[in-house]
């Protein structure tokens, strides 16, 4: 059987619950043994410093009784999904030992994951993992991963957590020399775990890895600032107000661009494409005054976190707050959406979408030979795809890297190959 480990890496997104329920679940009805590592990254290269409770917890439902392997549903080690949700306790906390403290690898089936599909963030936990950032760390992943035996890993996470993904199997092979090398792990495991299986799901609010159309997570954040904006839109009508709206996407527009078109924006600060008018002040307040001529009771500015001016000067919501109020005279006000973007319940496509990749990103692994590479599911005009997660990774930094060069029009054919045309 396959050992199949699923982590969420880096800000957590609407739609992670799903992803990592969706493995399970497909892993499980393919006939694999599902794991999920707690903290991300971190959890990896921490791996398990207790041993796991001598009896198992009772598995409760009886749906999964006739969906998967009886005997495999029960057997489980961690049947009840509440000792995930209710983070770490004591061994006391629980007279069968059923504890997550110190242990991060925990082997899950089908009711650890009940009721997961509508729920936020991430209950398995994130974190942006420095530790993982160095070779000890990813030398001492590679030994807790051996060590609970674990074949292939499934990770959820935007562009850095990909690109340590990329990392991690591209130097898999000397990492297990190194383990085998110093003896920590034995010439049977060397051979077992001779090659890594991983594929990546794309987890982000900011929907800023290339070669895909969507990531998980982006649709919910983009409908909550929606939200915003429409609360926003009637205060400010009824004051005629202007605002300045912050949103996040640090490295990338996506959000604030999608929101101010269906937020019915005046005007959109993005990263990779800073206001070209020099000085822009006069290009923003031209177009403001042009809507307000024509009877606008309400102005709306948005700025991503990200955003600067083609200097590469940030884009500071309250600069714009004082060019609004001293040139224009409007009565103006700063909103900072800030993390309520990112929380609470995924919208249906948050649920679906994970759920189509998840089960692809499943068989992806089972039918990983050590000659394909490594993919990253993605979505491209409506259908579910495997893309090298090299090629994926390659691309997303060679866009960073254009707009740092302020060579907009390459970022924008790079995002998008018909804009070159
Ligand atoms: O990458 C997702 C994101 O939400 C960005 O839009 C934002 O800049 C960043 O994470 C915020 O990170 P943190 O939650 O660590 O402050």
């Amino acid at each position: 059987k396959m050992r199949i480990a699923v982590l969420t890496s880096g800000g957590d997104s609407a739609g992670m619950n799903s992803a990592v329920r969706t493995i399970v679940k497909a892993g499980i009805l393919k006939g694999c043994e599902t794991y999920v590592v707690r903290e991300g990254y971190e959890g990896l290269v921490r791996g398990n410093s207790t041993p796991a409770p001598a009896t198992p917890a009772p598995a409760r439902s009886t749906e999964a009784e006739h969906l998967a392997d009886d005997a495999f549903v029960h057997n489980l080690r961690f049947g009840d999904g509440e000792l995930l949700r209710h983070g770490e306790g004591d061994a006391s906390d629980d007279p069968d030992g059923h504890t997550l403290k110190g242990r991060y690898i925990i082997r899950v089936g089908w009711d650890d994951v009940r009721g997961w599909l509508a729920e936020g963030g991430t209950l398995i936990g994130t974190a942006r993992s420095a530790a993982f950032r160095t070779p000890e760390g990813r030398l001492s992943a590679a030994l807790n991963m051996v060590k609970e035996g674990i074949d292939a890993l499934c990770v959820c996470g935007g562009d850095g957590s990909l690109t340590g993904a990329d990392v991690f199997r591209a130097e898999w092979s000397s990492l297990i020399k190194q383990l085998l090398e110093k003896g920590s792990i034995t010439k049977e495991q060397f051979d077992h775990h001779q090659h890594l299986k991983i594929v990546g799901l794309v987890g982000s609010i900011d929907n800023d890895m290339s070669m895909t159309d969507l990531t998980i997570g982006a649709l919910t954040a983009l409908h909550r600032i929606c939200e915003a904006i429409d609360n926003i839109n009637s205060t400010a009508i009824s004051h005629s107000r202007a605002f300045v709206i912050e949103v996040m996407g640090r490295h990338c527009g996506w959000l604030a661009l999608m929101a101010g078109i269906s937020g019915g924006a005046d005007f959109v600060f993005i990263p990779e494409r800073p206001p070209m008018a020099d000085p822009w002040e006069d290009e923003m307040c031209e177009v403001i005054q042009g809507h307000r001529a024509v009877g606008k009771r309400k102005t709306i500015v948005i700025v991503a976190e990200g955003a600067h001016d083609a200097s590469m000067k940030p884009i500071a919501v309250d600069y714009v707050k004082s060019v609004l109020s001293e040139r224009l005279g409007l009565d103006t006000r700063v909103t900072t959406l800030g993390h309520t973007q990112r929380g609470g319940k995924p919208c249906a496509f948050d649920r679906i979408l994970p759920m189509l990749q998840g089960v692809e990103a499943v068989d992806a692994l089972l039918e990983a030979t050590p000659e394909t590479p490594s993919y990253m599911i993605g979505i491209q005009e409506n259908k579910i795809t495997r893309i090298p997660l090299l090629e994926a990774v390659k691309q997303t930094h060679a866009i960073a890297k254009a707009v740092e060069a302020k060579d907009y029009e390459k970022a924008m054919s790079l995002r998008d190959p018909e804009f070159a045309e």
